[in-house]
């Protein structure tokens, strides 16, 4: 069985048993104990549902800017994660995108297939897991990895197929790079280092130009309906490499769970007016260690597809990013290395990137 041409193609041949090569060690299956029996989509019990923070992005604008400022700091502080309204992301950009990676996946293997690449760096990555090349056991998901750090030229890369991929995926890069640097400014405001730019070693530049150049990478994954989802996972716990991640999740169908008090709870399906926003290993190393980047997987589940699509925002090739001096006193002493995008991308040529172990490795 070619294991290389995904989940969906496994789903789509209709297997009622997990083949091997996705099933976990005992010790890393998900603990889905909790599933309830019946026809919901919504699996676990509500004592293992968290609700994320709230933060209504309109605040920030407006006499309540400091207030919210405090609310965003808290989330960061305490669960590294939370729930962003009224963003100003019109919602046909998202439905747009949306729809556009629903339609990827339903396109023949053949169509896909032509975007398969190992190449980490590559602008349009296709696959399935998360190194086809290196993982041992397989992960329940297929992704489409689109860079937009480079767009226009990166443009004609993009697959031609569904027709409106790259129209909606340029204009949805576009309003979520620049919501990112609206999150950035109102995060470097809430540490109190604003003045100080990003700490960010990069020639001349300073203050949030620097976040503007980053990397940017919309990631669309398809976790299809699993025959054993107790086996295995959509995606293995990991904390995400770069400064923030917006992430689109499905409206109906539960999977994203994060690591919160020492326990696994599932977030629950939000509308998609709304983004889930979590803080990656950058924007810790940045505060010190005073915002998380926390841990996360997704779980699957035996009776519906789900879909989300992240937009990653991180360091650009060339950059470093350091802990804040501002952060570091006798109290607080510095806790990171320098570190780079092209450290990352190296750790995970030769490492799998499994729990925090790449931002463990920059202490
Ligand atoms: C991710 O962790 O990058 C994706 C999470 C999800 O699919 O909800
Ligand atoms: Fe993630």
């Amino acid at each position: 069985m070619s294991y290389q041409k995904g989940v969906k193609h496994l789903q789509e041949r209709g297997i009622t048993k997990l083949p091997n090569k996705y099933i976990l060690p005992f010790s890393e299956r998900p603990n889905l104990r909790e599933i309830a029996v019946g026809p919901a989509i919504r699996f676990t019990t509500e004592s293992n549902a968290l609700k994320l923070p709230v933060i209504d992005f309109s605040h920030f604008c407006g006499p309540n800017r400091s207030q919210a400022l405090a609310s965003l700091a808290k989330a960061c502080e305490h669960y590294g994660f939370f729930q962003l309204i009224n963003h100003g992301i019109p919602s046909d950009v998202i439905d747009r995108m949306m729809k556009a990676s629903r339609d990827f996946f339903e396109l023949p293997f053949e169509e896909r297939s032509k975007y398969m690449t190992s190449d980490m760096r590559a602008a349009v990555r296709c696959g399935t897991s998360f190194s086809q090349k290196r993982d041992n056991v397989f992960c329940w998901r297929d992704f489409l990895k689109l860079s937009c750090h480079s767009l226009p030229g990166v443009l004609p890369f993009w697959p031609s197929s569904p027709p409106d991929l790259r129209e909606a995926g340029v204009s949805y890069s576009k309003k979520t790079k620049n919501l990112y640097l609206e999150l950035m400014g109102a995060i470097v405001e809430s540490l109190g280092v604003a003045e100080e730019g990003a700490a960010i070693h990069q020639s001349e530049k300073s203050g949030l130009e620097e976040f503007g150049g980053g990397s940017h990478i919309i990631v669309a994954n398809c976790y299809p309906a699993c025959p054993e989802p107790d086996l295995t996972l959509g995606m293995l716990p990991h904390s995400d490499y770069g400064f923030l991640t917006l992430l689109l999740q499905d409206e109906q169908v539960e999977g994203l769970q994060i690591h919160h008090q020492g326990r696994w709870v599932s977030v629950a399906p939000t509308p998609a007016s709304s983004f889930i926003i979590n803080v990656g290993d950058h924007l810790e190393i940045f505060s010190n260690g005073r915002y998380k980047s926390v841990l996360h997987r997704v779980v699957a589940n035996s009776s519906s597809t789900r879909f989300s699509v992240a937009s990653l925002h991180s360091l650009s090739f060339e950059s470093m990013v350091r802990p804040s001096p501002k952060l570091i006193d006798d109290q607080n002493p510095r806790r990171y290395k320098d570190t780079s995008y092209a450290d990352f991308l190296e750790f995970i040529s030769l490492k799998e990137h499994k729990g925090k172990n790449f931002l463990e490795s920059r202490k």
